[in-house]
């Protein structure tokens, strides 16, 4: 088959490439010129695990393009809309990049396309692109949602091996074709309206991100009765009809999607006339997250004012350079707003732009980072850090205090090596050395 993939990040480069491998024609369309080019030449413009190697091969092998328009007519069976779909001030989530695609669409694709939404989309969007198609005089085009549930850091992985896929379709042969686009992948395959594929990646991303503020509150609490989360949380996991996964506690979810997804389904709900409580309290709980450290920060350096405190971590998780929405952000604007000196620290992400005005450099050498701080927050729980020579770090840092904002360091360990350590919902772990935690 003939795709056309608009909109060139993490969704919609990782879509598109699993297309061209999966055998298809695939033509990708961005219309930033310097990402164009970059992918003309096989080169990534976003840190992501395998990515590169697999732009290589299949750019080597033809199997896709890249270009910053269409041409007409432009013969594809089927065209995604990946673009963004950033929050407005109220939560609600922009579509104007999506219709600025519909509009472009409407006039490039053959008759009897079909568009396919890939974005995550509030619920009735493909009904409203039904609309404006009918209003450009466009009924042939048939329109589908197609949610998409890759992870950063994994996007690859994630896309050959679907937990599900979920059509949202109204006809049969638009379903033929999703069934044939998407033969070779192993998954159940979910085929249902569109209003209820648009709302079944909401309800999932807010599933995920209200596990995440449970156990934080749980962690939380942890941190007062003399509990530990971590064995809390294993235990539970244990529990089939809990799972383990997404019960990490830690500075709370970050990112483009819980974040943006969450806020927005809240004012899906609104807009409904429905007032979401639980979803409301878990954005609530995930923003007072990542401020924890700062109690800490005071107990043991008392005033602020002047201090160097190091942010070990940029990106909001690891295997990835993406900073959007980051926990680091919003601790280091509190902290330099008490006077705090922030020292950014990440093995990946070389600055931050557009984040606190100029530019600032991300340090890469955790060692040069820690070396005369006052204290450490370890944000990101990248390999790199976790392997520190931690009795090396108690050495340079001016005082060994690290706050652990993942639980990934052994309080053990870490006493050995003379380092103070606090973390989230774990003190009691920390204190009972002798005790059975298991990290
Ligand atoms: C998330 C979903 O997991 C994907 O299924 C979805 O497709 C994607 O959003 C999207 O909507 O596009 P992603 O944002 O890449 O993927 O990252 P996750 O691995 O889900 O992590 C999100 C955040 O939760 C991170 O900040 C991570 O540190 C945090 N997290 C995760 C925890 O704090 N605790 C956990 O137990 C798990």
């Amino acid at each position: 088959m003939i795709v056309t993939v608009v909109g060139t990040g993490y969704v919609g480069l990782v879509t598109g490439l699993a297309f061209a491998k999966l055998g298809h024609e695939v033509i990708c369309i961005d219309k930033e010129e310097s990402k164009i080019d970059a992918l003309k030449r096989a080169q990534a413009p976003i840190f992501e695990p395998g990515l590169e190697e697999l732009l290589k091969e299949q750019t080597t092998n033809g199997n896709i393009r890249f270009a910053t328009s269409m041409s007409v007519p432009w013969s594809s069976d089927i065209a995604f809309i990946a673009v963004g779909t950033p929050s407005l001030s109220t939560g609600e989530a922009d579509l104007t990049a999506v219709f600025e695609v519909v509009d472009e669409l409407a006039q490039m694709l053959q008759r009897n396309s079909i568009i396919g939404t890939k974005s995550t989309v509030p619920v009735g969007t493909a009904h409203k692109i039904r609309m404006r198609l009918a209003l450009l005089g466009r009924q042939d085009i048939s329109v589908v949602s197609v949610p998409e549930f890759l992870r950063e850091g994994s996007a690859i992985h994630d896309t050959f091996h679907p937990s599900r896929l979920v059509f949202g379709v109204r006809d049969q042969r638009s379903e033929q074709v999703l069934r044939e686009l998407h033969a070779g992948l192993d998954a159940p395959i979910v085929v249902t309206e569109n209003e209820t594929a648009e709302m079944i990646k909401y309800a999932s991303n807010a599933f995920l991100a209200t596990k995440i503020s449970f156990i934080n509150e749980i962690a939380n609490i942890c941190d007062r009765v003399g509990a530990d989360v971590a064995t809390v949380s294993r235990a539970m996991g244990l529990d089939p009809r809990i799972g383990s996964s997404f019960l990490r506690a830690g500075l709370g979810y970050g990112g483009s999607c819980f974040p943006k997804d969450t806020k927005a389904l809240v004012n899906i709900a609104g807009q409904a006339d429905y007032d979401f409580l639980l979803l409301k309290a878990v954005v609530e709980v995930n923003q007072l997250q990542r401020l924890r450290p700062l109690s800490k920060l005071r107990e043991w350096l008392g005033e602020l004012r002047g201090k160097t405190v190091t942010l070990l971590g940029t990106a909001f998780k690891p295997g990835t350079d993406d900073v959007r929405e980051s926990p680091a952000l919003d601790l280091a604007q509190v902290l330099e707003a008490d006077g705090v000196i922030v020292r950014f620290c990440d093995p990946v992400v070389r600055s931050l732009e557009g984040v606190f005005g100029d530019p600032i450099d991300v340090i890469a050498d955790a060692y040069e980072a820690l070396t005369d701080a006052d204290a450490a927050v370890l944000v990101t729980e990248w390999n790199e850090f976790i392997e520190l020579d931690w009795a090396h770090v108690a050495d340079i840092m001016a005082s060994p205090y690290i706050f652990d904002g993942r639980n990934v360091l052994d309080p053990r360990k870490m006493r050995t090596c003379g380092i103070v350590l606090s973390n989230i919902g774990m003190s009691a772990a920390s204190q009972n050395l002798t005790g059975a935690n298991q990290l």
